[in-house]
This record gives C-alpha cells, sequence and structure tokens, in this order.
C-alpha cells in the first residue's frame, strides 16, 4: 500500500463533525495532518454501490480527486443473516429521514419473524484513495446475535439490537472503550495503522 508520511494532509470524507473527532483520535498515531470534506465544502457523491467496499471507495475517491489530497472514507452497517444481510448498505436508509433507529430496529425484529436464525454482524469498510486513482481497502467485522427487546441506552444506531460474540452485553449496554475492544471499526482501523508502519 502507498503509506502516509508524517505531516501529510488527509481528507476525511464526512461532512459530520463526529466523525471527524473520532478519527481524529484513531489516527493520532500516524502524524497526518487531518482535514474533512465539510471543512473543504466538498459536495457529498451518491453512494450506490452494493456494499461497503464500494461505497468507501467512491467516497474517497471522489474527495481525493476533488481535493487534489489522498482522503479516507468509511462505510458501515448493520447485516442479520436470516435477512439475506439486510439492512446492510441501506442501514442509515431504514432510519429514515428522521434518523428513527427505534423503528428501524423494530422493522429488522419483524422481518427476522419466527426464524431461529439469530447470526448478524456489523460491518466496517475504509478506503484510502489518491487523487491518481489509486486506492486500498480494508474491512472489519464484528459478528454476533440480534437480540429482542433492544437493551441498553448507549451507542447509536442499531447498537441496542446487537449482542457481540462471547458477551453477555449489547452493544447498547457497553460502554465505547468496551465497544471498541473488538468492534467492526476498530478493526478496520487497526488494519490501516498496520498497513501504515
Ligand atoms: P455510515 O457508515 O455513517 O453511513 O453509517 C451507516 C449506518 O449503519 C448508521 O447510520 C447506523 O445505523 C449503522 N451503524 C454503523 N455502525 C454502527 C455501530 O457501531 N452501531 C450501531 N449502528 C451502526
Amino acid at each position: 500500500m502507498r503509506k502516509l508520511a508524517p505531516g501529510q494532509r488527509l481528507v476525511i470524507a464526512t461532512h459530520n463533525p463526529g466523525k471527524l473527532r473520532e478519527f481524529a483520535t484513531l489516527l493520532a498515531p500516524l502524524g497526518v495532518e487531518l482535514t474533512s470534506c465539510g471543512e473543504l465544502g466538498l459536495p457529498e457523491p451518491e453512494e450506490d454501490a452494493p456494499d461497503f467496499i464500494g461505497n468507501a471507495r467512491i467516497k474517497a475517491l471522489a474527495a481525493a480527486t476533488a481535493s487534489g489530497l489522498p482522503a479516507l472514507a468509511d462505510d458501515s452497517g448493520f447485516s442479520v443473516a436470516a435477512l439475506g444481510g439486510a439492512p446492510g448498505v441501506f442501514s442509515a436508509r431504514w432510519g429514515g429521514p428522521s434518523k428513527d433507529f427505534a423503528a428501524a430496529m423494530a422493522r429488522v425484529h419483524a422481518e427476522i419473524g419466527t426464524n431461529p436464525d439469530r447470526r448478524a454482524w456489523f460491518s466496517c469498510a475504509l478506503c484510502l484513495g489518491w487523487p491518481d486513482g489509486n486506492t486500498a481497502t480494508f474491512l472489519g467485522r464484528a459478528e454476533g446475535e440480534a437480540v429482542w427487546p433492544p437493551r441498553g441506552p448507549g451507542g447509536f444506531g442499531y447498537d441496542p439490537i446487537f449482542q457481540p460474540h462471547r458477551s453477555s452485553l449489547t452493544y447498547g449496554e457497553m460502554d465505547a472503550a468496551t465497544k471498541h475492544q473488538a468492534s467492526h471499526r476498530a478493526v478496520a482501523v487497526a488494519q490501516f495503522l498496520a498497513a501504515n508502519r
């Protein structure tokens, strides 16, 4: 993989200040200088790929081409085996414009119905894209079960209905540090950092 040099400017392909802050913490060991699509006023491309890696690549290359700088994008979501991997790349959209994840979780529960297969996982794809079209991608997964009813006040999105393997707690019941010991996002970031060493 083409590596990032210390001091290099890197665009985080997001308009979400919270995500930029999270990456600033995670990428601190690299010593790169971060900016974001939001700060640079870059447009958001349409995420129309069928998988997480494809969407991360679309976002990274759009940001790299528009800025002339390397860009890091992520794409993530929740998948249920009994639903053929849904909501998957549509995870955010199942929350609707009002980001109603109580309704999205209820829909997951209703669609699983009486199916005894409760396997579920979170995925996080990361893509580092360069202005000349070079890309490197990384995929982290966290495996577990879809539970009902939702448990725990913490986290966001589908956290209260996901119980990772080897835990009696859902992501919604964990503090952030415990969740990210082995979360999909932590696994993908660890791979990215290892490739940059
Ligand atoms: P995006 O990658 O920011 O587009 O997020 C996709 C969607 O997947 C989010 O809106 C959440 O609904 C869901 N999602 C991704 N990661 C997590 C997580 O760690 N916990 C709960 N939901 C998540």
